[in-house]
């Protein structure tokens, strides 16, 4: 800023508006300056500086009328004098302080930007500053910052250190002709010590590192680039409820991608069908009657039928086309579901399309007396040929 000096009705406080020539502003600007304002203590905006502002007009004390002279922030701590327009004035630091800021603290680099009449924000300059510190060039100064923002130089950048010695003096005219205000017309109130005297609060928190407070919806993002670059962070504030947002949003992230790479690794895992053993022990002979029992069925797809000499398992398979028959004890047959082939209880096959017995699983004794039942060898007994029923293997002997 050029000039944050408390002035009464905001006359003479430029504040953080572009020094002229200016374009006209948007009325969210000038209420964006008048947050500042109120919030710096500085004087607001009236209505006829309000309206020049839109029309892009030089506002009424920035018309260059010489009865108006500025009075700065780096006004020296006394009262500054009364000078006349026609007496030759004593040099003062004032006179220096109201010259624009000096050109030698900008580079010729960032006096082109300036130039092209565009302005940064402050994110751009903290990505600029990074990139300048990766590059190991030197960082962007105060002046540069200030310039880049769109915003006047500050009086403290220029003011003369206290113990340098005294530049010469400009007349008290050829000063009040430059600037828009007389100092006599309005005293100068003490200024602040020039360590305090901030250019914006983006030149401020550059030098601090501090963060100040945003106007408006904050940018999203540029945190971690401001804090690195030594500029205003402007991103959301790190509270509980931003807390819990940025935990969900990462919460989803992770599971959609965890989900994803269990489905790519899946990919490549072969598909495969664990099928049921095929031996198995069903236990001890004593434990079936005459007939047929089904309680293997669902399990291992088996009966066992025990007749008075011997004990063998019919495998349930309808040797037609696959079907599992059903056991019909009240009419003491196997009958299949799909095309109604009949089996007598020993599975000998007696109507429908069925072309043989159903087959019988290879049965023997485990060495603790149990039954075990194999059914990947199967005895048949096809159509015209030899019987494979009274094979060993195919029966147990009772
Ligand atoms: Fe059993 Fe056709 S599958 S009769």
């Amino acid at each position: 800023m050029a000039d944050d000096s408390p002035q009464g009705a905001g006359h003479g406080v430029l504040g953080h508006l572009p020094p002229l020539p200016r374009r006209a502003l948007s009325n969210s600007l000038i209420a964006m300056e008048q947050a500042c304002r109120k919030r710096e203590g500085l004087p607001l905006l009236t209505d006829a500086d309000i309206e020049a502002l839109k029309a892009g007009r030089p506002m009424s004390w920035e018309s260059g009328d010489a009865a108006s002279a500025p009075v700065t922030a780096a006004s020296p701590p006394t009262p500054a004098p009364t000078p006349t327009a026609a007496a030759p004035a004593a040099p003062t630091p004032a006179a220096a302080a109201a010259t624009p800021a000096p050109s030698a603290d900008i580079s010729e680099e960032v006096a082109k930007w300036v130039a092209a009449g565009k302005k940064w924000s402050k994110s751009a300059i903290a990505a600029e500053q990074a990139h300048r510190g990766r590059k190991g060039l030197p960082a962007l100064n105060d002046a540069e910052i200030t310039a880049l923002l769109g915003e006047p130089a500050t009086p403290a950048a220029t003011a003369p250190p206290a113990n340098a010695p005294a530049a010469p003096v400009a007349p008290a005219a050829a000063t009040a002709a430059s600037a828009p205000r007389p100092a006599a017309a309005t005293p100068t109130p003490a200024p602040r010590p020039a360590a305090t005297v901030t250019a914006s609060a983006a030149a401020s928190v550059a030098r601090t590192g501090e963060s100040t407070k945003y106007v408006g919806t904050p940018a999203v993002g540029t945190s971690k680039a401001a804090a690195g670059a030594g500029v205003a962070s402007v991103g959301p504030e790190d509270n509980e409820v931003n807390r819990q947002r940025r935990a969900l949003v990462w919460s989803t992230v992770a599971a959609f991608l965890t989900a994803w790479f269990i489905a790519f690794f899946r990919f490549f895992l072969p598909r495969t069908l664990f099928e049921p053993a095929t031996s198995f022990k069903i236990g001890y002979p004593e434990e079936y009657g005459l007939g047929v029992d089904t309680k293997w069925q669902q399990k291992y797809r088996i009966w066992v039928d025990r007749t008075p000499d011997r004990l063998f398992v019919i495998y349930a398979r309808c040797t037609h086309l696959g079907c599992t028959p059903d056991w019909k004890s009240s009419e003491n047959k196997f009958k299949c579901p799909c095309h109604g082939s009949g089996y007598d209880s020993e599975g000998v096959n007696f109507e429908g399309p069925a072309p043989r017995p159903m087959d019988r699983a290879h049965i023997e004794r485990s060495p603790d007396g149990q039954i075990l039942v194999d059914v990947s060898k199967l005895y048949q007994w096809p159509k015209g040929q030899p019987s494979q029923f009274n094979d060993d293997g195919s029966y147990l002997p009772l």
